[in-house]
């Protein structure tokens, strides 16, 4: 599928400097996610982060890691350009891919990688395309390599916040195939690709991290 439409509040970004642009919630979450990172990611080997967005993340996350090899991907071609002017002079950070991560089949462009990790897409997604992306990055997965996933869900099929309503609802209103996951299908979904639900863990304004694990062979 292309990039869906969305309402203005679900995905901003402002001008900064050069090719750069600066995402409000990324400033806000990079270093919660951060911290979770230095607490749950594999140290060494290969890492994608999909949706990297402007590139703030990738570029906070690669120098805490320095023996991890980073490929930031994104489907949006300013996106792109964003992610490598922050990557510039960090030589752990490849150059950003573009990645439609709802695509059936891109996991073999990506394999043996240690960590996926993505944040703040699945709300924006379908049931069904949510379905092939944790397909496809579970495939991505050596043994003992995680996928971490962070962003907005229900829970037990509950909007928890007043935020939490009125954001769904508007990415609902927008496009009616999308709006936040249930937590417990996102787990069923990654159980169903063989991996390993290891931890859930609550995170910063009402937000999830589900970490899951390839066992090992
Ligand atoms: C809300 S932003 C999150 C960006 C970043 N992960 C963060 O948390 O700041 C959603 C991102 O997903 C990207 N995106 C939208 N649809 C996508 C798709 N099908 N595959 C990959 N990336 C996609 C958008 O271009 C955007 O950069």
């Amino acid at each position: 599928m292309s990039k869906r439409t969305l309402p203005p509040t679900a995905s901003i970004a402002t001008p900064g400097e050069g090719a750069r642009l600066i995402a409000p919630s990324a400033s806000r979450n990079v270093d919660a996610i951060c911290t979770l990172l230095k607490q749950v990611a594999p140290r060494s080997g290969k890492a994608l982060e999909i949706a990297s967005g402007t590139g703030q993340h990738v570029a906070t996350f690669a120098p805490c890691f320095p023996d991890l090899l980073w490929q930031p991907t994104d489907i949006d071609p300013e996106r792109l350009a964003s992610i490598d002017s922050y990557a510039q002079g960090i030589d752990t950070i490849l150059p950003a891919r573009h990645l439609d991560a709802t695509r059936p089949g891109w996991a073999v462009e990506f394999p043996d990688l240690s960590l996926v990790t993505l944040a703040n897409l699945l709300h924006l997604i379908s049931e069904r395309e949510a379905e092939v992306l944790i397909t496809q990055a579970a495939k991505t997965l050596c043994p003992g390599g995680r996928l971490v996933l962070y962003g907005p869900f229900m829970r037990s099929g509950v909007l928890t916040s007043d935020g939490d309503i009125r954001f769904h609802e508007a990415l609902a209103v927008q496009d009616p195939e999308i709006g936040y996951k249930n937590d417990q299908d996102v787990i069923e979904t990654i159980q169903s690709t063989g991996l390993q639900v290891i931890d859930v863990i609550d995170m910063p304004a009402n937000n999830l991290a589900l970490i899951a694990e390839r066992p090992a062979a």
